[in-house]
């Protein structure tokens, strides 16, 4: 048995376990350098108890799920794919992200209101054509898969066919999805706006079609409170309350200029986040972006639902939109999950997007640890989202979404990996000088739907 390819040792023992044998169950094993996690780690400290680090073991995968990991070679029974010297992780979730502004991504020299106006809008225009539609959520999905997400929490647009491609995209390619067609009333071009009544009628034709089927669940998605009406608000906060398994997605207090127009808009309302909380969109399976711009009050109120807040770091930095403090939720037990919130987001990639939550927290004077980042994009999602038992970890019995990637490609990265003398240096290396270029190969439930082609 070769010894593991790097100095760290593992930070718990092996256990072989060699998982009960069903005839004809699909087996496979995966050697790689394996790192997940236990728990939540442990705000700024790079030595954590939740880190599970077991480098060159076998990660065994029984139809689609994870049966076990061993440090011996599993028998004849198990077809071995060896990625020895790689590292493997449980697939990305991404918390909040954009099918259609993957056409506009990188859009030059606007702030939030005036990008969505000026870009957003008229991309998202284009898909109530429901072919155009279904070639952007197949291209989209895809290109999840080739930056290692295999879960993602998504908006598409405000038309119906755009929802139904989407998720039609993810089922095909086996992927974990929650999504919900996008609700708009006012404020927003003819052709991107709905009513309540036909809103509603969408919605449920939606949720009948999608939610709970394969991996797919629907989210009640408010594009943000300004546009929406009090009367579409309260039918989004009707649908989530008589289906507590349904989610609700939106956005929340991201930019200044937005924050105040919803100010005028709700004068009723103690704060943004409260006119959601007022509408019954504030649930344990609620998503928000952003919560830049939110008090203490809202804190509290955020962490008592059980909400989950998606940090968007990238986006935040590309529209000049704010510095999230991630302490404050942090002291205060809120739960906060990792997002790419492209088209604002430039890039889809987790690790671009983990580096840029570093350096927000750095410009805040906290430092962000690799635990902490990349527990936001796996476990820390997975359990923020009541999804624990699926996605996440290597947990056995989790669905085997798995990632394979080098640890450095080029000759900086090599150098400096090959220099670290700590598992949390190699990690955060990892984290800021790697990826999607990085990404060897993406499982979804076992199957492989991303592999890089290297040259022979
Ligand atoms: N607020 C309302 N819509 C959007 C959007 O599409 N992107 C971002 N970043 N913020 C929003
Ligand atoms: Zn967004």
């Amino acid at each position: 048995m070769p010894q593991p390819s790097n100095p760290m040792q593992p930070a718990t023992a092996a256990t072989p376990s060699t998982p009960s044998k069903q005839p004809g169950a699909a087996r496979i094993a995966i050697r790689g350098d394996l790192l997940d996690f236990t728990a939540a780690p442990a705000w700024a400290e790079p030595e954590s108890t939740a880190v599970r680090w077991r480098p060159d073991h076998w990660l065994l995968i029984e139809d689609g799920r994870i049966a076990g990991v061993q440090a011996l070679p599993p028998g004849p029974e198990w077809q071995r794919i060896d990625h020895r010297g790689r590292l493997v992780l449980p697939g990305f979730i991404d918390a909040h992200v954009h099918c259609p502004q993957i056409d506009m991504i990188a859009s030059y020299g606007a702030e939030l209101l005036d990008w969505l106006q000026t870009y957003t809008f008229p991309a998202e225009l284009r898909h109530a054509d429901p072919d155009f539609a279904a070639a952007g959520a197949k291209r989209f999905t895809d290109a999840l898969l080739a930056h290692g997400t295999t879960a993602a929490v998504v908006m598409p647009t405000v038309h119906k066919a755009s929802t139904d491609a989407l998720f039609a995209a993810a089922q095909a390619r086996g992927m974990r999805l929650v999504a919900g067609k996008v609700l708009m009333d006012r404020h927003a071009p003819a052709g991107l706006t709905d009513d309540v009544e036909q809103a509603e009628r969408d919605c449920r034709e939606l949720i009948e079609r999608w939610h709970g089927r394969d991996r797919l669940s629907y989210a009640v998605t408010v594009r943000f409170a300004p546009t929406s009406s009090p009367a579409q608000l309260a039918m989004a906060g009707t649908l989530c309350k008589e289906d507590p398994t349904l989610y609700a997605h939106t956005h929340v207090a991201e930019n200044r200029d937005e924050v105040r127009w919803v100010a005028e808009l709700y004068p009723e309302a103690r704060s943004y986040l409260d006119v959601y909380a007022r509408a019954g969109l504030l649930h344990r399976r609620s998503v928000l972006a952003h919560g830049i711009w939110l008090d203490a009050e809202d804190h509290a109120a955020l962490a008592d639902s059980g909400a989950v807040l998606a940090h968007s770091p990238s986006s935040n930095l590309f529209l000049g939109s704010g510095l999230f403090d991630w302490t404050a939720l942090a002291a205060r037990g809120a739960a906060v999950a990792m997002a790419s919130d492209v088209g604002a987001g430039t890039s889809l990639s987790m690790q671009r997007t983990l580096a840029d939550a570093y350096k927000v927290q750095a410009l805040r004077g906290q430092r962000l640890t690799a635990w902490s980042a990349l527990y936001a994009a796996t476990r820390g999602a997975a359990r923020a989202l009541a999804l624990e038992d699926e996605i996440g970890s290597f947990d056995p019995g989790c669905t085997a979404d798995v990632c394979v990637w080098d640890w450095a490609r080029g000759s900086v990265p090599e150098r400096r990996d090959e220099l670290a003398r700590s598992l949390h240096e190699r990690v955060f290396a990892w984290l800021v000088l790697s990826d999607e270029r990085n990404l060897v190969s993406a499982r979804v439930a076992g199957v492989e739907r991303f592999r890089r082609n290297d040259p022979p």
